[in-house]
């Protein structure tokens, strides 16, 4: 099921003023993007990626994959690049892209192991030989999810003048496997809160790497941020570019 920040048109439209990407993650995925002839977003979201490359003069094929309606809406905004609506398990392309990218974590929302198998496998259908996918997972080790606790508040302006406000609580804590956990919506211009809960796969560098070989990819580059840096266990992220074999 998705989750409801994806799927309720109104926290869709808020979803780029709430969480606006790191600049370190358009300057890790852009280059690799405007670089490519051919790129597949899955998980693509609002579509703000493809259309800051298309902004940055692609001039090659862009196409973004979503299977919430509301954040695809907010994309079709962007003229000039395919928006299609799907899962990434649901992907039909064969050997069409020379760059797949899966970037805001979108890798997380794939819970079970079937539902990871099948998107890779996908994925790895999409591209043509020697094609690359790049993505980045939280470090589990780096257990992110303990700052995410009622006192973590964001906030941003809708639009209109209101004050939207989003606080975090956890509902299960990582076992080992996923988290739970709930985003409260608040705005002074609704008459209740909104609530949204979402679960999250958190792999380790040695899972993923299990994940990526079975579906046929070979590992060529791996970082523990969005600067390059190396993956340690400290490492806030764990960034992949695997290429398929
Ligand atoms: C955290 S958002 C990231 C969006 C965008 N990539 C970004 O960087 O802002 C995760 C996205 O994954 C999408 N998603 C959920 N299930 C998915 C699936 N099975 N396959 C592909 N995308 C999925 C959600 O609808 C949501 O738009």
């Amino acid at each position: 099921m998705t989750d409801r920040q994806y799927s309720d048109a109104r926290l869709a439209g808020l979803y780029d003023r709430l969480f606006p990407p790191a600049r370190a993650t358009g300057d890790f995925y852009l280059p690799l993007i405007m670089a490519a002839r051919s790129v597949l977003d899955v998980g693509c979201g609002t579509g703000a990626l493809l259309a800051a490359a298309r902004d940055a003069g692609h001039a090659g094929r862009l196409c973004g994959l979503d299977p919430a309606a509301a954040m695809l809406a907010q994309a079709c905004a962007h003229a000039g690049i395919e928006w299609i609506c799907g899962g990434a398990a649901a992907l039909s392309f064969s050997h069409e892209f020379d760059l797949a990218i899966m970037t805001g974590h979108a890798f997380q929302v794939l819970v079970g192991d079937a539902e990871l198998r099948a998107a890779l496998a996908a994925v790895r259908a999409a591209l043509e030989e020697g094609g690359r996918f790049a993505f980045e997972t939280r470090n589990p080790q780096a257990r992110a999810w303990e700052r995410w606790t009622p006192q973590r508040i964001l906030q941003a302006d809708d639009g209109q003048g209101n004050t939207v406000r989003v606080t975090f609580a956890i509902e299960a804590p990582f076992d080992g496997r996923t988290v739970t956990f709930s985003q409260i919506y608040q705005s002074p211009a609704w008459d209740a809160p909104c609530l949204s809960r979402s679960v999250l796969r958190f792999l380790d560098a040695a899972d993923i790497a299990r994940f990526l070989a079975e579906a046929g990819f070979v590992l060529e580059e791996q970082f523990g941020d969005f600067d390059r840096g190396p993956l340690t266990p400290a490492s806030p992220e764990i960034v992949t570019i695997a290429r398929a074999r």
